[in-house]
């Protein structure tokens, strides 16, 4: 497929996903400032690269993509929770989120911080309402139990804290790793894991796809360090320099910025071998894996 397949896919998809973000925040019965808030963030745009890689692998096994609409909107709501609290003053403390202030800058701290506890309650509850109609409910146990790991402790929460205790130390590669692994790196793997499963797939293709997902969650934080030093504000919608500022441990630190571009081609190229060593149609994943590659936002 050419790349506007892609395109088109992803128009489709995200508008998809919007929607659905949309509709679920509109139905709580819930301080009217508190949805504001939510929406606020949900709403300010993003790539949705996480739902896209649910849906395109849900698509690889040539089931239809909106199975995984609700798991998709759960993991976006994670997701923004979690860049939400990385924004606040006490950690990242950064101003623009996604071309527009951040949370806190717009309606408080203590607001800002509710509005992630409540995205990231509610992606549980999303799954946890998913109807057996869809999703039989060993599959959704195993989406409740993954989503839970892989944003927790022993994953991104975990990768945030590694990080954070990394500022202003020379770690060592392997440190390094770990955070990239834990703070992106498990949550795109489960977007990627849980499609797979709501497409019923086998052991082996589980396998196969979390390869992919490790080598994709590297190359996506190492690109996200490279923006923070190559790319504009205007470009990523979020300060750049700010890992130079508050002396955070990332690729081109360690690396050099060329020593990091090479680790990004290593970790594609890899991706896109386990994608080929599948018996999948992996078209529009592989294309995926090039835009993370390249992006410049
Ligand atoms: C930014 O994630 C935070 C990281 C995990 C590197 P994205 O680059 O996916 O941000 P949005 O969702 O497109 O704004
Ligand atoms: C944040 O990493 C990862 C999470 C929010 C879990 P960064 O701090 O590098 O993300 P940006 O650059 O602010 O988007
Ligand atoms: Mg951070
Ligand atoms: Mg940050
Ligand atoms: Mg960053």
């Amino acid at each position: 497929m050419d790349p506007v397949s892609l395109e088109s896919f992803s128009k489709k998809y995200k508008a998809l996903v919007e929607e659905r973000l949309r509709e679920v925040v509109g139905m709580l019965e819930t301080p009217e400032n508190l949805a504001k808030a939510m929406l606020y963030s949900l709403e300010a745009g993003g790539k949705r690269i996480r739902p896209l890689l649910l849906f395109a692998v849900i698509d690889s096994f040539g089931k239809n993509p909106k199975d995984g609409l609700d798991a998709a909107a759960a993991i976006e709501m994670v997701h923004t929770y979690s860049l939400i609290h990385d924004d606040l003053p006490s950690m990242d403390d950064d101003d623009l989120r996604r071309g527009k202030p951040t949370n806190h800058k717009v309606f408080g701290e203590a607001t800002a911080i509710l509005a992630g506890d409540a995205l990231l309650t509610l992606s549980f509850n999303m799954l946890a309402e998913l109807p057996e109609e869809s999703v039989p409910v060993n599959v959704k146990l195993s989406l409740i139990k993954g989503l839970s790991k892989a944003s927790g402790a022993a994953g991104m929460v975990g990768g945030q804290v590694a990080d954070m205790e990394g500022e202003g130390r020379q770690l060592t590669l392997e440190q390094l790793e770990y955070i990239h692994i834990n703070k992106t790196g498990k949550l795109l793997e489960y977007s990627i894991i849980a499609g797979a499963e709501i497409a019923g797939a086998t052991e082996v293709q589980k396998n196969l796809l979390s390869k992919f997902a490790y080598h994709i969650g590297l190359a996506f934080q190492i690109r996200d360090d490279i923006l923070d030093l190559e790319g504009t504000e205007e470009m990523i919608g979020k300060p750049v320099g700010s890992d130079t500022e508050n002396d955070k441990s990332t690729y081109p630190a360690l690396l050099g910025i060329e020593g990091a571009k090479e680790a990004l081609d290593h970790h594609l190229r890899s991706a896109k071998d386990a994608l080929l060593s599948t018996d999948l149609d992996v078209d529009i994943l592989s294309q995926i894996a090039d835009l993370i590659g390249l992006r410049n936002h």
